[in-house]
């Protein structure tokens, strides 16, 4: 979700990592124990535990008792992704980061790499997510997925204008897929429920103008936020647990959304957005409705949304007859 809170939160230590996997059993664990455990002072374990409920973690301290974890982390685990991917596995070079500043950030600085297949990678704790338009993307420990992945395209930017909405209709599936009912897409690239934010995609380029091109495709997926983390966020938002009253797997649902991804990116390349519009029109929560567009320039257009071109434009009916609009920078906001 997004944020215009400039904030970034800070990074957990390894250490922190190391006593939350320790807490992870849900029993007490006192101080003493886990110093010992992991080979530090009390007063070690003490600074690793302090900010949790920054990046959105409960830790219950008990006098006499200790530590523990009434909700246990769902870890990420590079094997359990790689297993459910079944024969998709091999498509892909896949990364679990404990912590990382932003995940489309360090794939941006490492298109070099990832020359054994597509270059994935995933973080328990974002601590400067990026989101569209300068936004930020709020996220705390284990509280949803962000990831991103790296994809190679022959072509240039142009070819790749709808890249963004064929991108929400593979999360679209992958949701569907695993028994995420009532999303909903809003131009270009959100996932919403009841308007709600549930997902974000933030598309990244790099290459020449007539290709090639190395995209980084960032995703944002909330789960289930925590109260400390809801605070941060500036607009309306939702997770996954709110949907279905249950926490998903997080390792299941990373490795439906790669084998979509996957499914889609494959003959996006050949074919581009056009085989998707007819299915992201479908998905549209905005179609036929009356919306305002704030364009780049600080001018906004009424109108009612007439479907996408194959480009990934936005059609919109208008007072003054049908336009159509693209970029990342405008905005869609329904009228009221
Ligand atoms: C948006 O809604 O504006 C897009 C949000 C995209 C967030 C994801 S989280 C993983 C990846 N890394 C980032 O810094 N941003 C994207």
């Amino acid at each position: 979700m997004n944020t215009v809170n400039p904030t970034i939160k800070p990074a957990l230590k390894p250490l922190a990592f190391s006593v939350l996997r320790l807490l992870n059993d849900g029993e007490f664990h006192s101080g003493v124990a886990i110093a010992q455990k992991l080979g530090v002072s009390r007063a070690s374990v003490s600074n690793a535990l302090q900010g949790m409920d920054e990046v959105g973690v409960a830790v219950h301290k008990v006098h006499g008792r200790g530590y523990r974890l009434p909700e246990p982390i769902q870890w990420l685990e590079r094997d359990a992704i790689l297993k459910k991917l079944g024969k998709d596995a091999k498509a892909f070079q896949i990364e679990v980061l404990e912590t990382a500043v932003s995940t489309n950030s360090l794939l941006l600085q490492n298109t070099a790499s990832g020359t054994h297949g597509i270059l994935v990678l995933a973080t328990e704790l974002q601590t400067g997510g990026r989101g569209r338009r300068g936004r930020q993307w709020q996220s705390g420990l284990g509280d949803g997925l962000t990831f991103s992945l790296l994809w190679r395209f022959q072509q240039g930017a142009g070819f790749l204008s709808g890249l963004s909405l064929a991108v929400g209709v593979a999360i679209m599936r992958a949701l569907e897929s695993a028994g995420i009912q009532g999303a909903a897409l809003k131009w270009p690239n959100d996932v919403l429920f009841h308007y709600q934010k549930l997902a974000g995609t933030l598309i990244e380029l790099q290459g020449d103008m007539l290709g090639p091109t190395v995209a980084v495709i960032g995703i944002g997926i909330n789960l289930k936020l925590s109260d400390s983390i809801k605070a941060h966020i500036d607009q309306g938002v939702t997770d996954v647990f709110s949907i279905t009253g249950e926490m998903p797997d997080r390792n299941q649902l990373l490795a439906i959304l790669l084998h979509e991804l996957l499914a889609v990116l494959r003959e996006f390349e050949l074919h581009g957005f056009a085989p998707f519009r007819k299915e992201w029109v479908r998905h549209h929560g905005y179609e036929n409705k009356a919306v305002t567009l704030h364009l780049p320039d600080g001018s906004s257009q009424k109108g009612a949304v007439h479907g996408v071109a194959e480009d990934g434009s936005l059609l919109l009916k208008t007072e003054t007859g049908n336009r159509s609009f693209n970029g990342g920078e405008i905005s869609l906001r329904r009228t009221i």
